[in-house]
């Protein structure tokens, strides 16, 4: 999200400091940005977000296996959207994202919803294997090291079990490719920063196995989903 809101601003005193960069967002970045941007979150990111959340959502549904990590669960809009049958523990690093899922669940009564904590989803307390599925939606290019999140969500998840990302990747080249590196350069004025590579996310031994699909709007968003190998 940090690209989808790069240098956004109101003008008003008020209004949410742009995040920083990716490679500033430390842990500390993350609670200060996410302070500012719960109170409009919803608002600004939820409507073309929401087609990306709502197929991960489905993805997850669809899976065997009920108990579920979602991370950077934010302000909880992906919680009612679960199967009644699937347990979700939710966890991010902004306390203030968090206040509002947890009045979504209390709205909603979402009973499904087990907890949601206050962690790093790169390094989080959860024993070896704690989960049948884990998904991140719109996390993967948040984080300072998109890389330790995957080792850390494939230790959590017990083997068989599948990790799920959502978010907006830099296309492979071709048109699309150099046209988003265009896009980048241009950010400031687009509010978003369209050059997070999958390779960043994913080794090369995991490229080659995962299951991507492209969702709306306009295939912007890709959807991953990867089975968690005994051998991970
Ligand atoms: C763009 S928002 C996405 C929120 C939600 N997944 C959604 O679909 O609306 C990114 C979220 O990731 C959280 N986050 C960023 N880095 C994190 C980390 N290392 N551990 C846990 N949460 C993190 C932020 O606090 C924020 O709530």
């Amino acid at each position: 999200m940090t690209d989808v809101f790069q240098n956004y601003s109101s003008g008003r005193d008020d209004a949410p400091m742009p995040p920083p960069s990716r490679s500033a967002l430390d842990a500390e970045a993350v609670k200060l940005a996410y302070r500012r941007w719960a109170k409009v979150y919803d608002v600004v990111f939820g409507g073309v977000s929401r087609f990306g959340r709502l197929r991960a959502v489905e993805a997850v549904n669809g899976l065997p296996g009920s108990d579920v990590l979602e991370v950077g669960v934010g302000t909880g809009l992906a919680l009612p959207h679960y199967k009644t049958s699937k347990s979700i523990t939710g966890i991010d690093l902004s306390s203030d994202m968090l206040d509002r899922a947890r009045e979504r669940v209390r709205v909603g009564g979402h009973s499904n919803v087990r907890s949601l904590l206050e962690m790093d989803a790169e390094e989080t307390s959860f024993e070896d294997n704690s989960f049948d599925i884990a998904v991140a939606m719109f996390v993967a290019s948040v984080v300072p090291h998109p890389r330790k999140l995957l080792r850390e969500l494939k230790r959590v998840v017990r083997p068989g079990g599948y990790i799920l990302f959502v978010n907006h990747f830099l296309a492979p080249g071709g048109v699309r490719g150099s046209v988003e590196h265009a896009m980048a350069r241009a950010s400031r004025s687009l509010g978003w920063h369209p050059d997070f590579a999958m390779e960043a996310l994913l080794p090369p031994e995991d490229m080659v196995r995962a299951y991507m699909q492209p969702v709306p709007p306009l295939g912007l968003f890709t959807l991953v989903t990867l089975e968690n190998l005994p051998s991970d």
